[in-house]
């Protein structure tokens, strides 16, 4: 591949993996890039050290990115070459990735690469449209690709026992100063210019309940922040699904950060938005009750809700120079 343009599919690459979702937005990544080789790290100045002390949203995080950066350099017609955890000295470099082979991107592909910018997080009920149990099916077979189960909860009783853990969860970090002041450090005010973190035009104000409640994250904390947005048509829970991997380890966090957005471009491209309630695999007992009773002893990584919403949303992205080496 001639250099020049290496490195236009590089920086393509990088450029769109800041897009990636990340937990409470820390874009925990740092990028270089040497000769015709992305390196992706773990920025460990960015780990929620309350909510995320094991470093596993962190890597679920940079494995979403990493998926990212795979699909564009297919778009930009090159297989990439990725190694995982190269190097055990180096902990923190997650991955790296070359250009291989020439492809041509089929079309799917290329609809994943036009939803990177596109994509949102939603949080408040979605519209009553139904999400096609087809979509669904093709999403699970998106995160079994990636090594990962997407399991959609079809049984009332088990979206109801995972709606409460969700209240349950988010009622006692409520309560705790120590998560309540890491939601707080990563919540940004309205007009905020800063470039990381939950802006407050990323949520509504004032959002009706879906029945079962689903706790959102407090990112307001006592202020009257929030869009606008009207929400009243908007209380449906969609379709509720829990993304897990046989075992816990740091490669099966990157796997399932990769399986996760490849599942969200997926959705995104049918016109479908995801919504995330993890406070509860954020408390080791409860996420391990979880485990157990609801998700056939595989390790539970992402909860969300798939829907359909028509309302837009805001987020934030740090400059390529913040992330780049
Ligand atoms: C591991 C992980 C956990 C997340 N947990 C939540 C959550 O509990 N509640 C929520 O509203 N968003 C959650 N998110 C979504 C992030 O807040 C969101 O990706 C980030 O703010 C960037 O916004 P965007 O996805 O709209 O680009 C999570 C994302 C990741 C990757």
């Amino acid at each position: 591949m001639a250099t020049r343009s290496a490195k236009r599919v590089l920086d393509a690459a990088v450029e769109a993996a800041r897009w990636a979702p990340s937990v409470h937005n820390t874009q925990p990544w740092m990028f270089s890039v040497a000769e015709d080789e992305i390196s992706l790290r773990a920025d460990t100045d960015r780990k929620l050290r309350v909510g995320d002390a094991s470093g596993r949203e962190l890597l679920i995080s940079c494995g979403a990115a990493l998926f990212t950066l795979r699909t564009v350099m297919r778009c930009e017609g090159f297989e990439p070459i990725v190694r995982i955890l190269p190097d055990p000295d180096r902990p923190s470099l997650l991955a790296t990735l070359r250009p291989g082979a020439d492809i041509q991107a089929d079309e799917l592909t290329v609809a994943l690469g036009g939803e990177i910018e596109r994509r949102r997080t939603h949080r408040a009920g979605f519209a009553d449209v139904p999400v096609p149990d087809e979509l669904i099916e093709r999403l699970v077979r998106a995160a079994s690709s990636e090594g990962a189960h997407l399991t959609p909860v079809r049984s009332a009783d088990a979206v109801d026992v995972i709606a409460a853990l969700t209240r349950a969860a988010q009622g006692v970090q409520a309560q705790d100063r120590r998560f309540s002041l890491e939601v707080i450090r990563w919540a940004r005010p309205p007009g905020s210019n800063r470039k990381d973190g939950v802006p407050a035009e990323g949520y509504p104000r004032q959002a009706p309940r879906t029945e079962p409640h689903f706790a959102q994250r407090d990112y307001a904390w006592r202020h009257d922040w929030g869009s606008q947005a009207d929400q009243r048509g908007s209380v449906a829970t969609g379709v509720v699904a829990v993304l897990t991997t046989p075992g816990d380890s740091r490669q099966e966090w990157i796997d399932a950060g990769q399986a996760l957005q490849h599942v969200l471009l997926h959705a995104s491209a049918y016109g479908v938005s995801a919504a995330f309630h993890t406070q509860v695999l954020e408390m080791e007992p409860l996420r391990e009750f979880l485990r157990r009773e609801v998700c056939s002893g595989e390790y539970p990584q992402m909860i969300m809700r798939l829907g359909v919403t028509f309302d837009d949303k805001t987020s934030v992205r740090r400059p390529l120079s913040e992330v780049l080496e």
